[in-house]
């Protein structure tokens, strides 16, 4: 059995529209998601139990046991086929780790597909896709990538029409944010008043155009309240990003990580330049969307 390479990307969403929360502790999403060129690697090699390695910016931050959820993806898959787990687990991490763009999702995308390979368990998409959505809300559209909408608690995903490449600046932070603490701030400033989501016509006419300027004026997050309250430095990231001439700058997902986008690839290094001599980030990234899913990359 030959080592299996899966490439991953990172999301950031356009629109995160939180409608209230649901029994079962999740909230009610309308959300359009976008995979940009930020990318983790997992490869999955033959060993005789199962066990996980990371490198990469921010590893050490990354769980090594069932906290990790390429770990957590493995066993389910490995449950669904009635194997033992036998796998050895390495991570090359680009995403940035608890950044809100989806970074251990991706790992998780990434595992179901490796492992999938590596066991020859030949699941059909549909199986893998379920499995994803078991495992976490975004897991299943890391699988998929572009532009997509998601609904329920943002699992069940339709592909969006979108045209062109968008260009984009990520602004990282020193220190990541809980995403169940965001959304709890974001219940508790709202007090209990949240109104069912819907998709903003706006972002999905300027998908449609391809017009960048229009995208970043549609770009919406409702956690985006909730990450400033618990992290108001974040204020000066964003108003850094306006100041460089962003089209728009949002908190990508539930933070901390900035989202803005330029109308191309010079001017979102010109944005890139001045976000990091202004120093209200730890660093910066420049990455384009959409780009596809979990992919094997090497066998
Ligand atoms: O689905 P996942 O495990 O990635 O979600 C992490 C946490 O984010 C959940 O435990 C929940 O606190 C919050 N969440 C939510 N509503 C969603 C998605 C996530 O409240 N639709």
């Amino acid at each position: 059995m030959a080592p299996v390479t899966v490439r991953v990307p990172a999301k950031v969403n356009l629109q995160l529209s939180v409608g209230p929360e649901r029994p079962d502790g999740y909230h009610e999403l309308v959300t359009v998601f976008h995979a940009v060129s930020l990318f983790d690697e997992v490869t999955a090699a033959p060993s005789d139990e199962l066990r996980i390695t990371v490198e990469g910016e921010g590893a050490a931050e990354v769980p090594l046991d069932d906290g990790n959820l390429a770990m957590r993806a493995a066993r389910l898959l490995a449950a669904e086929v009635g194997i033992d787990p036998r796998a050895h687990l390495h991570i090359r991490k680009g995403i940035p780790v608890a950044g809100g763009m989806a970074g251990g999702s991706a790992d998780a995308a990434a595992a179901l597909v490796a492992c999938d390979e590596l066991w020859h368990a030949g699941l059909p998409v549909e199986r893998l896709h379920l499995l994803a959505a078991e495992l976490g809300s975004d897991v299943p559209f890391a699988l998929i990538g572009g532009t997509a909408i998601g609904t329920g608690r943002g699992e069940r995903l339709t592909p969006a029409l979108a045209r062109g490449r968008y260009h984009w600046v990520f602004a990282l932070a020193d220190k990541g944010l809980s995403t169940p603490a965001v959304y709890r701030e974001c219940d508790r400033l709202r007090a209990g008043q949240a109104s069912p989501p819907v998709v903003s016509e706006a972002l999905m006419t300027a998908l449609r155009s391809g017009d960048p300027s229009a995208l970043g004026r549609a770009l919406c997050n409702d956690l985006q309240p909730a990450a400033l309250s618990l992290r108001p430095h974040l204020r000066l990231v964003l108003e850094a990003g306006e100041e460089a001439g962003a089209l728009g700058g949002i908190v990508s997902g539930s933070g901390p990580t900035c989202a803005f986008l330029a109308r191309d690839e010079a001017h979102a290094l010109d944005i890139a330049v001045a976000l990091s001599s202004s120093g209200v980030c730890r660093t910066v990234r420049c990455a384009h969307g959409p780009v596809p899913g979990a992919r094997m990359v090497r066998r």
